[in-house]
């Protein structure tokens, strides 16, 4: 914090909120009740009081069987749901083998080829009892129908299957940059997508709208939120105009926020958007299904808050940030692991991760009553004020022609950038106290073992890939290529002819190939 009187969002904080902050304030109009528009109190009528909220534990690396082993543990450790890391080739949409995967197969998650990866990767795991989140963009189409071969293969039919893929490129634009083909073609990837699952898949999240990652980049809270829901706003509108209705695909969007320290406002933030997303799919696009209005969301504790320096700190940091998310009505958390600024995180860190959230479950109040800062003088003026915050800058996005208009000029990464900077700089001059980095800093640090990824597993990967490759019928696999260039080419949905390309064992790089041979790859306007 540079400046107690302000927020994150560089809105004023009052050191002391009287009842004259909420004179005149409705609070049916501005909250409703808990599971009733306008959502600001959450998305649920019992919330917690009826079902905790997901504790989903991101994790993946390496080999499919070690990610597999990882995750029967957290299972047995008590994870309510699974969430899958994916390395960059996979991410990217190459194979283990092609050379620009080159040191990267297995590092930031699990490398993933084929639909015999797939299959290593969730063996031993009914598909038809837990619910799987998959952090993958560009490519989000190929490893849902993975995932849907392998539960067909477990006989588990699809209208079973609950889970998410994050499938959300426009922030990719934005931050981080794993996308892979031009705005255009990927919202045409995003909504055939919709309209598989909606007749194949219903239960299943089709995308997580997410701020996260712009958050992690730089970005304020209020900048966090109008930003993802300007994005979600250009995916529905893409929806509709390839002609879906909003009520048969709304339902399914999802989204996935930052939890910050900042506890107070990250409650106020929760709160608003949730608000600002029902008004939008009402007003805006006439939606009518309660569940199309709901913002439902995943949260992430802020990674970017961790420091290197006395790690364990970094155990309160989390809990604080993980409580925020609770607070604030999250129905899906990952809280990250103390030692995750310096490694992947070891087994002990993961668990105690884990923990933290069981201890917010069982052993606290909070789940006992819903929303509980509702109608506090300090928390609904911080959720009207960042509301405002956050509606301003949406409504700039749109005089820039919408988000993806705004992203090709840059817009929204500039912002973040600036807001970036005047917080390094914060913390630089220590105007901003990050404990044990610029005050209370220790004489020195205790030793400490990473968890380190075996390079080999490239060369094993690539094995694999080329012993596929000579066993499978390839007169086949370029027959279903072709079917599935020739569906890019026109208005056809691309995902049955992806499906059947990768059941006859395509490999995740040649089908994402095929899709960049139709439509060409992403040159973003600020590449040197
Ligand atoms: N009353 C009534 N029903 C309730 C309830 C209550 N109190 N609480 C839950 N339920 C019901 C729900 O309606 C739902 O039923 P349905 O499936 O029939 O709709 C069921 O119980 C499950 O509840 P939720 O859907 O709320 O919870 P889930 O955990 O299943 O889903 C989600 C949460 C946010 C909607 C979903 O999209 C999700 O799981 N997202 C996770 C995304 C994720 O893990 N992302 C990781 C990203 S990591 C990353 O990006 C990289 C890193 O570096 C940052």
């Amino acid at each position: 914090m540079d400046d107690p009187r302000r927020t994150e969002s560089g809105l004023p904080v009052e050191p002391v909120y009287g009842p004259d902050a909420l004179a005149g304030w409705d609070p049916a109009e501005r909250l409703g009740a808990p599971g009733a528009y306008p959502f600001t109190r959450g998305v649920y009528a019992s919330m917690y009081t009826g079902r905790p909220w997901t504790m989903r534990q991101y994790a993946g690396f390496g080999t499919a069987r070690e990610s597999n082993e990882r995750y029967h543990r957290l299972v047995e450790a008590g994870t309510g749901g699974l969430s899958v890391a994916f390395d960059l080739p996979t991410q990217m949409g190459y194979d283990s083998d092609d050379p620009l995967a080159h040191g990267e197969v297995g590092k930031v998650g699990v490398a993933v080829d084929s639909l015999e990866d797939l299959r290593l990767l969730f063996d031993g795991i009914p598909l038809g009892e837990v619910s799987t989140s998959m952090t993958i963009n560009a490519p989000a189409a190929v490893l849902l129908l993975l995932y849907q071969l392998v539960a067909e293969e477990q006989g588990v039919p699809g209208d079973r299957l609950t889970g998410t893929v994050q499938n959300d490129v426009l922030k990719e634009y934005v931050a981080r940059g794993t996308y892979i083909y031009p705005p255009a073609a990927s919202l045409r990837l995003t909504t055939d997508l919709f309209a598989y699952c909606r007749a194949e898949l219903p239960r299943w999240n089709t995308i997580s709208i997410s701020g996260y990652h712009m958050a992690e980049a730089g970005a304020t809270p209020a900048q966090e939120v109008a930003f993802t829901l300007a994005n979600g706003v250009e995916y529905v509108r893409a929806a509709v105009a390839a002609g879906l209705a909003v009520d048969d695909f709304a339902p399914r969007l999802a989204f996935f926020f930052v939890a910050r320290t900042t506890l107070l406002e990250e409650v106020a933030k929760f709160r608003a958007a949730r608000r600002i997303w029902a008004r939008v799919m009402r007003e805006e696009f006439g939606a009518r299904d309660p569940k199309s209005l709901m913002l439902r969301f995943h949260t992430q504790t802020a990674g970017v808050q961790l420091t290197a320096q006395q790690p364990e700190v970094n155990l309160v940091r989390v809990t604080v940030q993980a409580l925020a998310a609770v607070l604030g009505g999250t129905q899906s958390l990952h809280t990250n692991s103390y030692d995750e600024a310096i490694a992947l995180p070891t087994e002990k860190a993961a668990r105690l991760a884990l923990r933290t959230q069981q201890v917010l479950a069982h052993e606290t109040d909070v789940t006992a009553t819903v929303d509980p800062f509702a109608g506090s003088y300090a928390v609904e003026s911080m959720t009207d004020d960042l509301e405002g915050a956050a509606l301003a800058l949406m409504a700039r996005v749109e005089e820039l022609g919408g988000a993806v208009r705004a992203i090709e000029q840059g817009y929204q990464k500039r912002e973040i950038e600036q807001a970036a900077y005047a917080v390094a700089q914060g913390v630089d001059a220590g105007e901003r106290v990050v404990v044990g980095l610029n005050r209370f800093q220790a004489a020195s640090e205790e030793p400490y073992e990473p968890l380190r990824v075996d390079p080999a597993i490239e060369q094993e990967q690539a094995a694999r890939l080329a012993d596929l490759r000579a066993r499978r019928d390839g007169a086949a696999v370029a027959r279903h290529l072709d079917a599935l260039r020739a569906a890019a080419r026109g208005d056809a949905n691309v995902l049955p002819p992806m499906r059947e390309a990768l059941r006859s064992l395509a490999t995740v790089g040649e089908v994402c190939g095929a899709l960049r041979e139709v439509w060409g790859v992403h040159r973003p306007s600020d590449a040197f």
